[in-house]
Parts: structure tokens; sequence; C-alpha cells
């Protein structure tokens, strides 16, 4: 897809058209550009109700032979960065499904935000929201038509510039979130944990950052008993992959580290899980394809920091040497564990990771990100994840994080009394809680891994790595929720907590 950028009006060109249409029964202020004929159509659709502007309700019309395609993005005055990321999706899609492989569109004006930002905005909305996995279709689906050519309207000669910018952002954000959107919908034969690794390495040369992946015997060598607990039931070697970026001016300063978990297929192991859509668990990897990227795309866009990613990649089967039920391991960081529930795999495996971020690093602050826990879709469902942390002005910086990059996050409270839970009458913990807050309880364990004096925060995304249907830029299945917040986080990130 090419994003062809040009100064000029709506009067001019033959070219289907993407317009915005507000909620409120009137016409919006930026109609006011609107040839009038094309305005009086929209007037029509308002005052008869056919289109209310609700946010991402589209509408196709031929006006004065040439096609349009009204989308809906809210009240005018609450329009976000998000609403036209969401509205760009959902208008691109509309106008594939109406046959066309090439629109125009212009930009809105977005309270608070500058002309980049909106670009950006509807550059990523534009390539998320017509993204499409058929890599294992024979006969290509009808809708997979691809765009070829966007062409935005710039009004103000004097923005050319910015939206340029806005929009190669844009696209690299949205090709790193899409390259993870394919890794997390691969199934599991196709993307086992050493593919995974061979990914990291790829993208690694391509945008040169450094990677390593630490085999079962280096992992032995480390003491990191609880991935390779996890990883007994399975044929496939489990790999710990190490990233590191170094930005322009980072040298020397401490690092931000981003853990992933990455679950290329959870079965519960030996704790099985019930069969009913167990299929859906090729995607509890999508902790680990947020952070690969997410240093993609903050190696591309070249930000000024020092981030390290750490990932513990493995398959949870029960496989013959399977880990029981009452089995003991120690994790890296020397605490031991005892295995109640071996499908509670995320935390064991994200506790060698915090220990080995512990031991060779010193990280200014830690956010790891994992499909944990089933109690996090129940509690939240899909339209944020979990976050819970041990230090508030962390949290607020995540969390602020996930605002602005419309992937929002909610603070669950990680109180000393939730710790209880997670006492074992035989090690040092158990990796169950009492069956009450199984997303707090999850963070509990982990918080003893992570320890108290790195600012750490957890993120629970089991809700909203994986969409149920299309919703905006969101296409039905893997989402890569986490890229977008970690970019926004390391490019607002200041060395400071
Ligand atoms: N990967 C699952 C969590 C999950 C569930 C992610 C649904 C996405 C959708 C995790 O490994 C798991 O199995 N968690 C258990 C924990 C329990 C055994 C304490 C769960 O949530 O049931
Ligand atoms: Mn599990
Ligand atoms: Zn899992």
């Amino acid at each position: 897809m090419i994003f062809k950028v040009i100064s000029g009006g709506l009067n001019s060109g033959k070219e289907a058209l993407l317009l915005g249409l507000s909620e409120g029964g009137k016409l919006p202020a930026w109609a006011a550009a609107w040839p009038a004929p094309i305005r009086s159509a929209a007037e029509d659709l308002l005052k008869t109700k056919r289109v209310s502007g609700k946010l991402n309700e589209t509408f196709l019309l031929p006006v004065a032979g040439r096609w349009i395609v009204f989308v809906g993005v809210g009240k005018a005055a609450e329009l976000t960065l998000d609403k036209v990321r969401q509205a760009s999706g959902t208008g691109a899609r509309r106008i594939l499904s109406a046959g066309f492989d090439r629109f125009t569109r212009g930009l809105l004006p977005v309270p608070n935000a500058s002309v980049k930002q909106v670009a950006q905005a509807a550059a990523e909305g534009t390539l998320l929201g017509t993204y499409s996995f058929t890599q294992w279709k024979s006969v290509k689906p009808a809708d997979k038509k691809e765009l070829k050519i966007v062409t935005v309207l710039v009004g103000n000669g004097k923005d050319l510039s910015a939206v340029r910018k806005g929009i190669e952002a844009g696209r690299q954000v949205a090709d790193s979130a899409l390259w993870t959107r394919d890794m997390v919908n691969q199934p599991a034969n196709k993307l086992t944990p050493t593919m995974l690794a061979n990914e990291a390495k790829s993208a690694a040369r391509k945008f040169r950052f450094s990677c390593r992946v630490l085999d079962m015997k280096a992992q032995k060598k480390l003491g990191m008993e609880a991935l390779l607990g996890v990883a007994r039931g399975s044929r496939e070697p489990s790999k710990f992959i190490v990233l590191e970026y170094k930005g322009p001016g980072s040298a020397g300063k401490k690092p931000l580290i981003w853990l992933g978990k990455g679950i290329t297929f959870d079965s519960g192991g030996i704790s099985i899980k019930p069969s009913e859509k167990m299929e859906l668990m090729k995607y509890d990897m999508a902790g680990a394809a947020a952070v690969l990227g997410a240093m993609r795309a903050t190696a591309a866009l070249k930000l000024p920091v020092h981030v390290v990613g750490l990932i513990a990649s493995t398959e949870n089967l029960p496989g013959g040497s399977a880990q029981k039920p009452g089995d003991v391991v120690r994790a890296m960081g020397g605490k031991t564990i005892e295995v109640i529930n071996t499908d509670a795999e995320g935390r064991l495996v994200l506790a060698d990771a915090l220990g080995y971020a512990r031991k060779y690093y010193k990280p200014a602050a830690m956010v790891d990100l994992a499909t944990l826990t089933g109690a996090c879709v129940v509690a939240l469902g899909q339209h944020c994840g979990g976050l819970m942390g041990t230090n508030a002005s962390w949290n607020k910086q995540v969390e602020k994080a996930g605002q602005q990059s419309g992937e929002r996050v909610w603070e669950l409270p990680l109180w000393d009394e939730y710790t209880e839970a997670v006492r074992s009458d035989v090690a040092d913990v158990k990796n169950v809680g009492d069956g009450k807050a199984g997303t707090i309880t999850a963070a509990s364990f982990l918080r003893e891994f992570a320890g108290e004096e790195i600012p750490w925060v957890h993120l629970d995304i089991a809700g909203v790595a994986w969409a149920d249907g299309d919703r905006g830029h969101l296409r039905k299945g893997a989402t890569a929720f986490g890229v977008r917040l970690l970019v926004d986080l390391a490019a607002g990130w200041n060395g400071k907590v």
C-alpha cells in the first residue's frame, strides 16, 4: 500500500472518497470543505436518520458520479486519535469490500493533537484495519483484495511535511504490529519456540538490534528450572531470547526491560485444558510477540532509548516426562516453587525471565506482557488489559502510554494481602492462588520474582490479545496489543520513573 500525500481540496479527482461524519444530527465543521452535492447528500442522510455518525458506522453512496464512503467518528468535540485510528480501519475495509483498490481521504482535526499525530493514527488504522492472515488458504478469500493507493489530501500546504512524517511513523509501527499479528495468528505447528527465535534473529539483523538465543543447555546452566520444568512435556526445545537495542545517546543509560510470555501452545500440560476452544491457545505467545514487535518499531523509529527484551518460550504439553502437579522447581533467582497446576505455566517461565533481568542488568524499570489468566478475561473483557505493579509512578506512566496509544490498561490492586494465597506448604511459593482474584494472585506470584527495588509492571493481556471479530483497526484474531503501548512508553521515556 502506498500513501500519496498531496495538497489540495476534495473537488478534484474521481476516486472513491472516505469522509468522516460526526454524531449529533448536524454536519461537522470540517464538512465546509466538501463539494456542495456531497454536503447535501450527507445532510439528507443525517436528517432522514439513515446515518447517525456513531463511531465505526459506515454508509456507501454514489454522489455526482463519485463513490463516497461515510464513516462515523462519534461526537466531533470528543474526537481522539484512537477514534481516527478506528474509523480509518473501518472505512478502509468498507472501501475494499465495495471493490475499490484505492481511495482519497483527508485528515480530521483532533482536539489537543498535532497534524503529525493524526496522520500517524490514520496510517496505522488503515494498515491495521485491512490486514488479513491468509497464508494457509489455497484459494484467497474475495475480501483479500489489497489496497494499492491511499491519497491523503492536505488542505494546508504547510502541513505537508508533518503529514508525511506522521504517515512514515505510522507505517513503521503498523508494520511491526502486523508482524506481531502474523506470529500470533500462526498455528503452533508453524511457530514453535525455535521458529519464534528465528523470527527474532532475522528482525534483529534487519533493524540493527542484538539478539541472543539461549538454548536448553544454557538455560540449565543458568538454573532456569521453572522454564525447563514447563518444557519437559514437549519435544520442542525451549528458547530464551535476549534482545537489546541501544538508541542514539542511550549508551550507559539503565535499560527499560520488556519481558514476554512465549508459550507457543498451552494445552495445560498434565493439568490439561478442556478441548473446547483449546485451538486458541496458540495465542499464548502474544506477550512475546508484542515485545518483538515493539523492539522492531523502536529500532525502526530510532528512538533514543536503551531497551532490553526478554522472552521465555516453550510449549506446554503433557508428554511422558512432563512435570506433574506437586513437583518442586527452583527458579533462577533461587526461590523454590511448588507446581500445583501445570496450566499455570506462564508465571513459571516469567519467574525465570525476571530472575535473568535482575541478575544481568540494572534495569531502570520493567514491564512484562502475558496472556496470563482466564480470570482477567472475565474481569476486564476485551476493552482493556489488566495492570498491576510495585511502583505507583511507573504504574501511572504505563497506564498513560496505554491511553495515548489506544491500548488501554486498567489497574487492579496488588496489595500485600493477596500474596498470602501463593504461600506453599512445601516450597517458597506455589503457582496457584486460592481460586479468588486469579489475575491478582498470578501477579502476586510474579512479584516474588520481580522484587521490590526495580519498578515493575505486569500487564495481563489475555482478554485483549485476541479479537472475536473485526472492530475498527482490529481484525478477528491476533490484535498485537502492547506493541503501540510499549512504543509510546519508549517514546515518552526520560530515564526517570
Ligand atoms: N494461557 C492461560 C490463560 C488464558 C486463558 C489466556 C484464556 C487466554 C485466554 C494460562 O496459562 C492459564 O492456563 N491460566 C490458568 C491459571 C489457573 C490454572 C490458575 C487459568 O487462567 O485458568
Ligand atoms: Mn496455562
Ligand atoms: Zn498459558
